[in-house]
This record gives C-alpha cells, sequence and structure tokens, in this order.
C-alpha cells in the first residue's frame, strides 16, 4: 500500500514538473524571438485551425445566444449590402466580385472574403464578433460606428449569403422593398 501511494505521489510530481517544463519552454519560444513576426506569409494549416478552434470556443463562451431580429426582406438585405459595402468590403472584398479585397494580402490573419468563403458562424457568433471585434487580428469592433440594428442587419445580409440558393444580396440593390414571403429563407 505504501509503494502504491508512493508511486502515486511520484507519478503526479512527475507529472507537475514536466508540465511546468512545457510551459517554460513554450514562453521561452515565444519570448526568444522564434515566432515568425512576418505578416506577408501565409498562416500554417496548424496556426489557422487552431486559432479557429479558439476563436469558437471563445465564441461558446463569451457570445449571448440572441436571436437575430432582422428579416430578410428585400429592403433589410439591400440595407445590408449598403452597409457592407461601405464598411465592409474594404477588407472582406466586395460580395458581387469575385476580386478580392487589396487589403487581405496585408492582413495577418488573412480576412475571409465572403464572396468566396462564407461565414459558417452562427448568427449571435457573428453579431458579437462584429460589435466587438476581434483580439489580435485586424478585425475592429464596430460599437462606435454602427447601432445594434445595423449590425444585426450585417449578420442577416451575412447570413443570406451562406445559404445556398439564398438570394444573391447584391442583386437586391435598388429593389423595392415589397415581396409576401417577409420570413422566407430564415430558420
Ligand atoms: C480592417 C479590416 C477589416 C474590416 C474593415 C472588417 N473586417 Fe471583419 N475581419 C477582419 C479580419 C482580419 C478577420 C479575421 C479574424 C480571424 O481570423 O479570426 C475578420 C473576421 C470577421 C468575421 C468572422 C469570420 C467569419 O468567418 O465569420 C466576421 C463575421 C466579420 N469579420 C464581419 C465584418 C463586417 C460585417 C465588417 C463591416 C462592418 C467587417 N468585418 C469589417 C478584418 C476586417
Amino acid at each position: 500500500m505504501r509503494k502504491f501511494l508512493f508511486g502515486i505521489v511520484v507519478g503526479v510530481a512527475l507529472t507537475i514538473v514536466i508540465a511546468v517544463a512545457m510551459g517554460m519552454g513554450a514562453l521561452m519560444y515565444v519570448e526568444q524571438g522564434h515566432v515568425d513576426p512576418r505578416g506577408d506569409i501565409v498562416p500554417s494549416a496548424f496556426e489557422k485551425k487552431r486559432a479557429m478552434e479558439a476563436l469558437d470556443a471563445a465564441l461558446d463562451r463569451y457570445a449571448p445566444k440572441l436571436n437575430d431580429p432582422i428579416q430578410p426582406t428585400p429592403s433589410n438585405l439591400s440595407q445590408g449590402a449598403k452597409l457592407y459595402g461601405t464598411y465592409c468590403a474594404r477588407c472582406h472584398g466586395a460580395m458581387n466580385s469575385s476580386q478580392s479585397a487589396s487589403w487581405r494580402v496585408r492582413l495577418y490573419p488573412p480576412a475571409p472574403q465572403f464572396s468566396k468563403e462564407p461565414t459558417d458562424m452562427e448568427e449571435f457568433e457573428n453579431y458579437y464578433v462584429i460589435k466587438h471585434g476581434v483580439r489580435w487580428t485586424g478585425m475592429p469592433s464596430w460599437k462606435n460606428e454602427l447601432t445594434d440594428q445595423e449590425i444585426w442587419t450585417l449578420v442577416t445580409f451575412l447570413n443570406q449569403k451562406k445559404k445556398p440558393g439564398g438570394s444573391a444580396p447584391a442583386m437586391t440593390m435598388g429593389q423595392s422593398p415589397h415581396g409576401p414571403n417577409e420570413k422566407g429563407g430564415k430558420k
């Protein structure tokens, strides 16, 4: 029995020593300048995956599960397209063209080009990201420029884009705000 307990104590102590050593190793790796500082290289698949997982997990923890109050009516989508063009396209690229925004290459991590890589996040998560921005990236917080209603309008616009068969929002510009299926396309 004493031998067994001794074994457990040694095992736990060894685990702690190894964990501390690994933590210190990681810290030294960073502090001694081994992390590549260049912003003009492509993030590795490992880095991208880890960063996305960290963001997903943080959004799970922090973002309140709010419902999007904005319906995807033609007028709301057209309003969303307008806001997107004014505030977002310079980094995320225009929706109605396959051309990437020129800033894309200069940001690290790069801004997703929504016309080609539609968001796969929940609406409340996109609302949270747009409102508060994403730390350590070029994604700014918009809470001082945009009202909550405008942010939700953008969320609705982006969400519509991600759905297969969703109306192409750039095309809805200038359409009159009509249509009986006000709630169409929404889950
Ligand atoms: C200055 C450049 C810049 C501007 C302007 C900008 N963003 Fe971003 N945005 C980024 C970057 C960079 C990321 C990637 C962050 C990451 O990799 O975690 C991002 C990420 C996002 C994401 C999360 C990614 C995803 O796949 O869903 C959303 C949503 C988003 N932006 C929406 C917007 C909206 C809406 C606007 C306009 C109000 C906007 N952004 C304006 C740079 C920008």
